[in-house]
Parts: structure tokens; sequence; C-alpha cells
């Protein structure tokens, strides 16, 4: 079995600067090994810096993502925000939509819905973030948020070739402390039974992210049903990221 083809998410969050950008230098050389080429290695930088970066990787295998976006299509007087058109107006392709850190601004399920249709229609590629906070874990309501998110963000969707899941439980996030293989496999399970249900759900991949590092991630790659990681803190230094990258390969 080769696992060369995963999903790698740098989700850089409110971190970086013009040179931050630099660091993304080894990932390119990477990306041009033979062993390498087929990765997926998608770095979500924070506005400020999506446009440096679509112009260092252009032409590279690398893609560019936003962390989010406005949930109206159109333009329109909203101080202090883009459109997801915006965003792939300047050469973008991916979005990451109903992380946990834009759910505690304010994303609920319903505005995440509306920002996942907008992205479509931009013909952006979707990051869907899903996953429970500590409390829904504690009270036993994990399959239940995970239902609703799922359910309530992906309403009238139809076309699923532009949507990836990322299960990201919250309490894993910048902890260090990760989910038990078990509890993976059965949240993940649980994840894809949901998509299954839906039209076009089936082919849809499933990432995992909350606290990958370089020590763990060997363990995690055993997950068949996890495809990809969006890693966040280890994506900030580029060998750390790398460490990352060629841990996962076999
Ligand atoms: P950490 O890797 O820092 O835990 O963050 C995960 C995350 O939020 C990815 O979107």
């Amino acid at each position: 079995m080769t696992n060369n083809n995963m999903y790698f998410v740098a989700n850089w969050k409110m971190f970086g600067n013009l040179r931050s950008i630099k660091s993304t230098n080894n990932v390119l050389k990477l990306t041009k090994s033979k062993k390498f080429q087929k990765l997926r290695i998608i770095y979500c930088p924070p506005y400020t810096l999506l446009d440096a970066l679509i112009k260092k990787t252009k032409n590279s295998k690398i893609s560019v993502g936003a962390q989010n976006c406005h949930y109206k299509s159109d333009y329109g007087a909203y101080t202090g925000f883009v459109n997801a058109k915006m965003i792939k107006n300047i050469g973008a392709n991916y979005i990451i939509l109903g992380h946990s850190e834009a759910r505690i601004e304010g994303d609920d399920d319903k505005k995440i819905n509306f920002k996942i249709k907008s992205a479509l229609d931009a013909k952006l590629k979707v990051i869907f973030c899903v996953g429970e906070s500590l409390k829904n874990k504690n009270s036993n309501k994990t399959s239940q948020v995970i239902k609703k998110q799922i359910n309530v963000g992906l309403k009238k969707i139809n076309n699923y070739k532009n949507i990836i899941v990322a299960y990201e439980p919250v309490w894993s996030i910048g902890t260090g402390i990760l989910p038990s293989k078990i509890e993976l496999e059965k949240n993940i399970n649980f994840i894809r039974k949901l998509l299954n249900k839906k039209k076009n759900g089936k082919k849809v991949i499933i990432l995992y992210g909350g606290s990958v590092n370089s020590y763990n991630i060997k363990n995690l790659t055993k997950i068949s049903q996890i495809k990809g990681f969006i890693v966040g803190g280890a994506s900030l230094k580029a060998k750390n990221f790398i460490d990352i990258i060629k841990k996962s390969i076999i």
C-alpha cells in the first residue's frame, strides 16, 4: 500500500509575515522529488500573505487557500471582510470553512452552509472542518454534534466534487492531546456514513486535524480512513512540516 497521494494542509492561522514565505523553499524542493510528487500540499496563510504565497508557488505542486470568507457571494458594504470570489480572483484554489476557531468567532452551522455554497460557486475547493468540543465529548454528544454540523453545513449541496471534510476534535487542537485510535476510527467512520448517505458523497475524503506532529504522524497514518492531515502549529516551521510529510509516506 502506498499513501503518497495524501493531503497536507498547513493552516497558519493568525501567524506569519512576509519573511515566513521563505519557509516554503524546502517544501517546494521536496515536491520536485519523484517520491513526493503526488502529494497534495496546501498552504492556508492569513489573507495578508495569500498573494505572496500564490506568486511564490506558481507553477509548482503546492496549492494555496484562505482560512475563511464572508457568507455573501456578492460584493457589498461589509467592512473588514472578503468574499469567496475575491479569494478565487487572486489565484487561491482552496478555502478552510467551519474551523472551530472561526465557529468561536460567530460562524454557526447555517452561516457555514452559506459560506460553503458561495465558495463552491466561486469554484474554490472547500476544506470543511467538523468536530466536537470537550464538553460535547464528556456528555456523549459527539455523534449528535457532528451530525448537525455535517447535515446543516452541507444542506442543499448536491455536488461534493470540491468538498473535503476535516475531522478536528476541538479538544485536540493546540493541546498535544490526540484521540485514541478507536475513538478516531469510530468518529471518522461515523462521518463517512453520514457522507455516504448523500448523493455523490461517497467520494468525499476525510482528513484529520488536531496536534499533528512529527512524533505522532506515523501512528496516525496507520488509520486507513484518514486521507491526509490539517496541521496548525507544526506547519509554521518548514522543518517540522517536512518531517511530518516524510514520515507519513511509506
Ligand atoms: P494544531 O495542529 O496546532 O493543533 O492545530 C490544528 C488545527 O486547528 C488545524 O486546522
